[in-house]
């Protein structure tokens, strides 16, 4: 299929095109600085560079003082088809000058948003319910599971996350301000990361039938027997886009179905053709029981989805599973237009072109950086990972942090992560701005490595 993506095109003789000597700018200290007076909770990315934008138009953004930067995350993880697409914004416009909001009533909109997703997610994913942001899915997605298995505890996963809520934390790591404690229930368990494997075969590559045999020892040894599922995210997004072997997530569906777990994918980052897919899982041909949808299902209209697989649909009926936000009219607008869009398009293809363009281009890059221990890719999700040393695999914070404040004052926005640099272009980037990214990036990694003594 051909894609069209000739909105989105960027000339880049223009862009980046930056104007103040030092950036952020004047402006944005003024209004960032009057702002944080009163904003609480900001986000380290925005503490690194309290930049103010003011505008974004495909795979640009704009600051309040004229500067314009290539856009290397979508925001975060959630402008996936490029910032004010054409279509996402008239029928958004639309819808608001229309009905905004009746509850949970049927509207002919949310009629022909709930026929079309259904028709694009694979298998029988065809029970709904919409709601308002990835962390109120995800907790419906776990009173679901509930309620079909009669089955109270969840395993998660080593380094996923999905979200702020009381349970969404306790399916992640704890930490001083998301504890004190993990809600009775809940337990954690290792997966596999090609990278750092925890389960080595004798050969020293990753053994994840040794992964599966211990979630069994685990479930009998730690909890009370009364699993109703295991959650996790088929990429791990913050953790620094970590992909799994292969054959992990069929073994993991065959051992769920052996022990009848439900199999809950969290997808609210890696859905929507963010890895060339509508579902990640579906490069493993793997059909989750439950899937969370977000980010990018809206393209950063806040609107998000719970879907079951139809055994478990009767069981969203005992959930008490509506909100007051979830599935409005503009919500619904959004998210149709966005898969429109995807279709035609032909945005899944262009993922896949710019994964085929990225995955040499960030070998290259790995030949060529010491500090450079991984490189991964699939779609539009990829990670670097920065090490010390590549034989003890210690992880390089200080050089993350030098590479994305470097890189962002070369006009790329993007979000830092550590020792792991994360980016996530809009799908809609053409391949000659995906290369001006890199070489972004690709300069900032080679004067931190100089900087640093490398
Ligand atoms: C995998 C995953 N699940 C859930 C969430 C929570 O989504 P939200 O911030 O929309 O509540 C996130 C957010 O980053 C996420 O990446």
């Amino acid at each position: 299929m051909s894609y069209d993506i000739a909105w989105a095109r960027v000339n880049l003789k223009n862009v980046p095109h930056l104007v103040t000597p030092e950036i952020p700018g004047p402006k944005s200290l003024e209004l960032h600085g009057r702002a944080s007076k009163i904003m609480k909770g900001y986000s380290g990315q925005v503490k690194l560079f309290p930049v103010v934008f003011d505008k974004g138009y495909g795979c640009t953004l704009t600051d309040v003082d004229g500067n314009t930067y290539l856009d290397f995350s979508s925001g975060i993880y959630v402008t996936t088809l490029g910032h004010c697409h054409p279509k996402v914004t008239e029928a958004v416009q639309k819808a608001a000058g229309q009905l905004m909001n009746c509850h949970d009533f049927t509207t002919p909109i949310k009629l022909e948003l709930l026929e079309k997703l259904t028709s694009v997610l694979p298998g029988d994913l065809s029970g709904i319910q919409l709601y308002d942001s990835g962390t109120t899915a995800v907790e419906a997605a776990l009173r679901v599971c509930r309620a079909a298995t009669g089955k109270h505890e969840f395993l998660s996963c080593y380094g996923d996350f999905h979200g702020k809520s009381g349970h969404a934390v306790s399916l992640a790591r704890m930490n001083r301000t998301n504890g004190p404690t993990r809600e009775a229930g809940f337990y954690m368990v290792p997966r596999p990361n090609p990278y750092r494997p925890l389960f080595k075969k004798s050969d020293g590559t990753i053994d994840t039938d040794a992964y599966i045999r211990f979630f069994d020892e685990f479930i009998t040894e730690a909890t009370t027997g009364q699993v109703a599922a295991i959650v996790l995210e088929p990429i791990q997004g913050w953790a620094g886009s970590i992909l799994p072997p292969d054959d992990f997530f069929p073994k993991l569906r065959q051992w769920c179905d052996k022990r009848k777990y439900l199999l809950v994918a969290d997808e609210v980052l890696t859905s929507m053709g963010r890895t060339g897919k509508y579902l990640a899982m579906e490069h493993w041909n793997t059909l989750p029981d439950v899937v969370t949808l977000g980010k990018g299902f809206g393209n950063g209209f806040p609107v998000t989805a719970m879907v079951v697989r139809k055994p478990y649909a009767n069981a969203v009926e005992n959930i008490s599973a509506s909100t007051s936000y979830g599935g409005n009219p503009m919500a619904c607008a959004a998210a149709l237009a966005s898969i429109v869009a995807i279709e035609e398009e032909g945005l899944l293809e262009n993922a896949k072109r710019l994964e085929d363009f990225f995955i040499p281009r960030m070998e290259k890059m790995k030949r060529e950086h010491k500090i450079i221990g991984d490189v991964r890719c699939k779609g539009c999700l990829m990670g670097i990972e920065l090490v010390k040393d590549r034989n003890t695999k210690e992880p390089f914070d200080e050089a993350g942090k030098q590479v994305y404040q470097r890189a962002f004052r070369k006009g790329l926005a993007w979000i830092p992560a550590g020792h792991i640099l994360r980016m996530s272009p809009p799908i809609v980037m053409d391949v000659d701005v995906a290369a001006k990214c890199m070489d972004m990036i690709d300069e900032a990694i080679g004067e931190t490595e100089k900087e640093l003594g490398y």
